[in-house]
Order: structure tokens, then C-alpha cells, then sequence
């Protein structure tokens, strides 16, 4: 845009190039250039001031587009490019080839074991990361304010639920029974067993040492039918570990207490390291004290809509950590969850 009047080119030229600095571009509008030459056309002859007023509007006007135009560009977000795996601006990391990774081994055996269950009928359910007081407690017989609660000492978040409980990191894969109980209740009636393992991602607020972490592995088990009895919570625990261990193993059980189990026992196994000679692994005594099981307590199946007099189940808990653990001979749960390449590698 061009100019007559040389001092209105001037002021033009030098508003243009400021424009370009500016953060609020209408602020040029308000400059003291523009707002001195409004002030001499007031002062200038009649024959003069129509051609310069003229010039200077144009002026305005050419300045608010400019205005306008490049604000809107200031302001406009780079394009996001969907495909950039990292910031667009820094230098590209240099990726690892995916034949670097592995499988982490907790991931392995979980697949294993697994796939045993498959073979016994079961399927495989998912547990979930934050639940609820109701299903870590409530719906598996833990009355408000009993001390058994406090055997499951977790995290909690600091918002709470509609009844004001405060949500919670599961202790224990078990919060999954009261749902899956009423997921496949319908199976009951067409003569088909509940059969589902929960083998995922538990939580407690531990001191931690070569046995102990906050973060770990369970694999829930629950099996409901017609006439099940803990004969068959035995058998099958026995298979899955024969088949675990590749080998033939000695089992037993000794009383124990849950709240949702009535019997509970707790479950052994004769050491597969030593068969029950005694070695290092079972502290000489030649038996690993391994899970808790029993037989599903009536208060967990009514809880769920199933009638215990008609049908009877038996579950267990058991650490995915220790059973690799016991596997491998590997001497301390936290390497699992450490990152050490050196311990993952061997898995690779
Ligand atoms: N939830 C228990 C725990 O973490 C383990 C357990 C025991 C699970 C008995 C069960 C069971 O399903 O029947 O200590």
C-alpha cells in the first residue's frame, strides 16, 4: 500500500515493521504515531485535510487488517502431525529395535499358567486396579469394623464413593468373585460349572524385603457347581502344579481362616527342589506353604444370588510372584518389578 503524503508513508513503513513485534498486534492502533497524525489533521487547512484524512483512514484500516490477519496467525497451533512419536522439535531418539525387548517373565508365566487353566476348563477373567470397599470387603463376608480387614492393609485414594468409603488399591484378587459369581450365574442353570481364574495385579502396603513387595501378581481361582466338594479344590490344585513343575508332587492342607471361605485351608506342597528332603528353598523342611483355598463361604454365593443349598464351590488365592519365584530359584521378589536388565535378560 502506497502513500501520497510522505509522512503517512512514513508512519505506514515504520507501524508495519513494529506490527511484526508485537504480542497484542490491536495495540498498534493505539500507537502515538498514528494517534500524533490524527492530532495534526485537525489542525491542518480544509483544502488539506479531506486528501490527508482520506490517506489516513486508509492507513487505519490497513493496520487493523494487518492486525487481525496476523494474530490470528500467532495464535494458531502448529499442526499436530500424528504420526511424530516424540516432540516435532527435538531430535529423534534413537528407537530400540523391538528384537531388543522381551516378554517380562511374570508376563511369560502368566501365559503358562494360563494355558493350563484352559486345558481344566476355565476361563480367564481380568481383575481391576482400583475397586471398591463393597467388593474388597463387603461382598465376601469381612463384616464392618472386623479385624480380619486389617490382614489387607492397601493403598487408598483420598475420594471416596457414594456411601463415603474411600476407593482402594485391592489387596487381593478375590474383590472379582462377587462379580464373576453374578456374571456366570446363568451358567448354573444350564447344568455348566463357574469356572474362572483372575490371575492379575494386587497391591499391599508392605515393608519391603526379599519376600515382600507392594506390587504383585495373584491368581484367584473360583469353580461353582452342583455337588463340588474340597476334594476337588484339592485335586485340582494339584494338577495345575504337577503340570506347573513338570513333576510329581505331594500336597496338603492344614485349617486356616478367610471370612469367605468355610472350610479354609492352607495349601503345601512338597518342595520341588528337594522332594521333601529339605533344602534351602523350603527351610529344611521340605514342604512351601503355598496358597489359601477353600470351600466358597454361603454368605459370598447368597451375596451373588446363588443358593447355597443347591450349589457348593471352592476357590483360592495364590502369589504369581513365588510360584515363577520357586520355578527360576529366583532369590528376590523385587527383582521383578526393578527394571534391571541384567535379571530381565536372563529371560529373554
Ligand atoms: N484373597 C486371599 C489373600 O490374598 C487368598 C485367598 C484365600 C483367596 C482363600 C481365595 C480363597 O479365593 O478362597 O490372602
Amino acid at each position: 500500500m502506497t502513500f501520497e503524503n510522505s509522512q503517512i508513508a512514513d508512519v505506514a513503513e515504520k507501524l508495519t515493521e513494529r506490527l511484526k513485534t508485537l504480542e497484542v498486534k490491536a495495540d498498534i492502533l493505539r500507537s502515538v504515531e498514528l494517534k500524533a497524525l490524527f492530532d495534526e489533521l485537525k489542525t491542518l487547512p480544509p483544502e488539506q485535510r479531506a486528501s490527508f484524512g482520506k490517506e489516513l483512514n486508509q492507513l487505519k484500516n490497513e493496520l487493523q487488517r494487518q492486525a487481525e490477519e496476523s494474530q490470528a496467525q500467532a495464535e494458531a497451533l502448529p499442526p499436530i502431525d500424528v504420526t511424530a512419536p516424540f516432540d516435532v522439535n527435538t531430535a529423534a531418539p534413537a528407537l530400540l529395535s523391538s528384537e531388543t525387548g522381551s516378554v517380562h517373565p511374570l508376563m511369560r508365566e502368566r501365559e503358562i499358567i494360563l494355558d493350563i487353566f484352559y486345558r481344566m476348563g476355565f476361563m480367564a477373567s481380568e481383575s481391576r486396579e482400583i475397586d471398591d470397599d463393597y467388593h474388597m470387603f463387603g461382598a465376601l463376608n469381612f463384616p464392618e469394623g472386623h479385624p480380619a480387614r486389617d490382614d489387607y492393609d492397601t493403598f487408598m485414594t483420598s475420594q471416596a464413593d457414594a456411601n463415603g468409603k474411600r476407593f482402594i488399591a485391592p489387596a487381593h484378587t478375590s474383590t472379582m468373585q462377587n462379580r464373576l459369581l453374578k456374571k456366570y450365574a446363568a451358567n448354573l442353570e444350564q447344568g455348566e460349572p463357574i469356572a474362572v481364574v483372575v490371575p492379575d495385579r494386587v497391591f499391599r502396603n508392605e515393608d519391603l524385603d526379599a519376600r515382600h513387595e507392594h506390587t504383585f501378581y495373584q491368581l484367584e481361582g473360583i469353580y461353582v457347581g452342583k455337588g463340588v466338594h474340597a476334594g476337588m479344590l484339592i485335586a485340582t490344585l494339584k494338577n495345575f502344579l504337577q503340570e506347573y513343575y513338570g513333576k510329581e508332587l505331594d500336597v496338603k492342607t492344614q485349617p486356616f481362616y478367610f471370612p469367605f471361605t468355610e472350610p479354609s485351608f492352607e495349601f503345601a506342597l512338597s518342595c520341588p527342589f528337594c522332594d521333601k528332603k529339605g533344602c534351602n528353598v523350603c527351610s529344611q523342611s521340605g514342604w512351601i506353604e503355598l496358597l489359601g483355598c477353600g470351600m466358597i463361604h454361603p454368605n459370598v454365593l447368597r451375596e451373588a444370588g446363588i443358593n447355597p443349598e443347591e450349589y457348593t464351590g471352592f476357590a483360592w488365592g495364590c502369589g504369581i510372584d513365588r510360584l515363577v519365584m520357586m520355578k527360576y530359584g529366583i532369590e528376590d521378589v523385587r527383582h521383578f518389578e526393578s527394571a534391571r536388565l541384567d535379571f530381565l535378560r536372563q529371560f529373554a
